[in-house]
């Protein structure tokens, strides 16, 4: 009997002349992709294969196929969509496409899928017009609320009136939910032909993830939670992180070269690196850099890094944080960082987190009660982590005043279920233009009440009186000011960042029925005098 396909292939690191391809089979074997190959990895009784394609030539489209001990397994039979393909990075106009929050299938009153309208859009298009990247910022799994199939499926394996009810609670719960999730066949074959990169938020483990020490604490004491948490790092290392990696950093990757090299099912050494990086969460880092040329993407893990001392907290740990600036810096035309949390919110929120940082380290009452509303507002922005908000603020500032600063400096971010773009502007001029571009959802959930309180939030004069009542409690005055450009929106949407050269554009297109609609082109950089 020979290997089966189950999931894949998905595309996801594409370099100048190396590409990855990532693969889950349904038995052991060896994986081909363009004569490069790689034996599969057994974690858990599954199966997962990540090629390292070599010897491709710079700026070429090069249709692939995928072959299991020699047998082709993919493009499937019949299929009608163009052939899948490899394109290296070449000259002219770059695209990535990025979004959050995705729930597969069709329920009721979440409208249609995003990112599915896209890919079959984008089969119609000359490959011209694809883009050359694609950005998953976070909840691309829902662990805690998983669709009714799910609960059915869940409900065949345990019972769900136990805790934590219909919550999946293991890789192989894990396992269905990608599987769930990445079968559609317009989107797998999205997947097959985009180089993709991804992120973690909260939904892919639990909502209000890492929120605080007293969340943590709480979830410490569930029976269920040991393995949750384990699994879900495991499964995100096997689907999601593993292909944030180029081949060099796959060469120098402990974890992945004993997982690769070890006989047998890796689980017990996964799960020994997954309960180590949830204890002490400097032992990895999540954070990974991507280069397209002379556009810089750089992902910032705004969950699993967390340092959650009431009085010190921190979005990610000072070494990372380091990391990140270092990676900040480089001869480069844009520079876009991702962090599924949007840096800069409407003012009046983004001061409203800053002051109940401040009151959940009181003692007592008051204390306890920030601490419920951090948790059930979701005041867990960058502001809510004040020092970071900050420091992410003079690294902007820093790369952006540079003699030789990039022409954009844009932070991408999903989570918050709908849409808006706004510019930062600093005490003094800086030679990049800044942005915050969230767009989210892309396929879920989005009531009318979230964009009417974000429109309120965005009100002048109510950012005023929280940023009184912030000094007041003693809040410092952000480094940084910021102007709403666009938004809030709601419907299910992706976001285009387009560049040519030094010139660069977003584009909001949202979901109607099967199409995408463009909703807005907004400059990301000053025109050249022409
Ligand atoms: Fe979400």
């Amino acid at each position: 009997m020979t290997a089966q396909l189950l999931l894949g292939p998905l595309l996801r690191h594409v370099g100048e002349t190396t590409a990855t391809v990532w693969v889950e089979t349904d038995s052991s074997c060896e994986v081909d992709v363009l004569g490069s190959t790689a034996r599969t990895f057994e974690v858990y009784g599954h199966h997962y294969a990540l090629v390292v394609v070599h010897g491709l030539r710079p700026g070429a489209s090069t249709p692939y196929e995928v072959r299991l001990d020699g047998e082709l397994v993919w493009p499937e039979p019949g299929s009608a969509l163009p052939a899948c393909r490899i394109r290296t990075l070449g000259a002219g106009t770059f695209r990535l496409v990025f979004g959050s929050c995705r729930r597969p299938g069709h329920e009721r009153g979440i409208g249609s899928d995003a990112l599915i309208a896209y890919a079959r859009r984008m089969a119609e298009f000359d490959e011209s017009e694809w883009p050359e990247a694609l950005l998953l910022l976070g909840d691309q799994v829902y662990a805690d609320e998983p669709t009714a199939e799910a609960k059915e499926w869940l409900a065949t394996r345990r019972d769900l009136r136990r805790p934590p009810g219909a919550e999946v609670t293991d890789f192989d719960e894990y396992a269905h939910l990608y599987y769930e999730s990445w079968t559609e066949p317009l989107l797998r074959w999205l997947l097959s032909t985009v180089p993709t990169s991804m992120i973690f938020d909260d939904h892919d483990v639990r909502d209000d993830w890492n929120t605080s020490r007293a969340w943590r604490e709480q979830m410490s004491k569930k029976p269920w939670w040991p393995e949750r948490i384990r699994d879900a790092l495991v499964s995100y290392w096997v689907y999601q992180h593993l292909g944030n990696l180029g081949p060099d950093e796959l060469a120098d990757d402990e974890v992945f070269k004993a997982v690769t090299g070890h006989d047998g099912d890796a689980a017990p050494l996964l799960r020994e690196f997954a309960q180590r990086a949830d204890a002490d969460s400097t032992s990895v880092r999540w954070s990974y850099r991507r280069d397209f040329g002379r556009i810089r993407l750089l992902m910032i893990d705004t969950r699993a890094g967390r340092m959650l001392e009431p009085g010190d907290r921190s979005m990610v740990d000072d070494d990372e944080f380091t990391w990140i600036e270092d990676n900040a810096e480089g001869e480069i035309d844009h520079l876009l960082l991702g962090s599924s949390l949007p840096w800069l919110l409407p003012h009046s929120i983004s001061d409203g987190e800053s002051i109940n940082e401040r009151a959940c380290d009181e003692p007592g009452l008051r204390g306890r009660w920030a601490e419920m509303l951090r948790q059930v507002l979701d005041m867990e922005h960058w502001a809510a982590f004040r020092r970071s908000f900050d420091r992410l603020a003079r690294l902007i500032r820093r790369v952006a005043s540079r003699r030789d600063a990039p022409a954009s400096v844009t932070v991408l971010s999903g989570d918050v279920h709908h849409h808006y773009a706004a510019e930062a502007t600093f005490g003094e001029p800086v030679r990049s233009r800044v942005h915050q571009l969230t767009c989210s959802p892309v396929h879920n959930e989005a009531p009318a009440y979230i964009a009417w309180g974000f429109r309120i939030a965005w009100w002048r004069p109510l950012a005023a009186v929280m940023r009184r009542w912030a000094r007041r409690v003693g809040v410092a005055p952000a480094d940084v000011d910021w102007q709403r450009v666009w938004g809030p929106h709601l419907p299910n949407a992706v976001a285009t960042v387009e560049i040519d050269g030094r010139e660069s554009r977003a584009i909001y297109e949202r979901a109607e029925g099967d199409e995408l609609v463009t909703a807005a082109r907004l400059p990301l950089t000053t025109p050249p005098d022409r």
